[in-house]
């Protein structure tokens, strides 16, 4: 059996809260919690899950969509993101994603 955390997801406003094993991406446990995160390619190059960490730590190590700078702020791929620990984060932060890796550059 593979240890299992605890992720508290907001999305829109919405607290969600569901158990992620460590050998299971965030996103699939969500999918099995009937929990409705955003995703689109779910192989780590779309940004379309990209989250926010508050708390916690993820192995993103295919997330090739999100910089490692970016990475280190917290920001994760959750349709490659295996739980290192307890999570909270925020869902839904496509944009923000594309603001910090795109619009410095406009
Ligand atoms: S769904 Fe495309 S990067 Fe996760």
């Amino acid at each position: 059996m593979s240890e299992s955390f605890t992720v508290v997801a907001e999305l829109s406003g919405t607290m969600h809260t569901f158990s992620c094993r460590a050998d299971q991406t965030v996103l699939a446990a969500a999918e099995l919690a009937g929990v409705p995160l955003p995703s689109s390619c779910c192989s780590g190059v779309c940004t379309t899950c990209a989250a926010k960490l508050s708390e916690g730590t993820v192995d993103q190590s295919e997330a090739m969509g999100v910089k490692a700078e970016l990475q280190a702020e917290g920001y994760a791929l959750l349709c490659v993101s295996y739980p290192r620990s307890d999570l909270k984060l925020l869902a839904g932060q496509e944009d923000a994603v594309y603001e910090l890796q795109f619009g410095q550059f406009q």
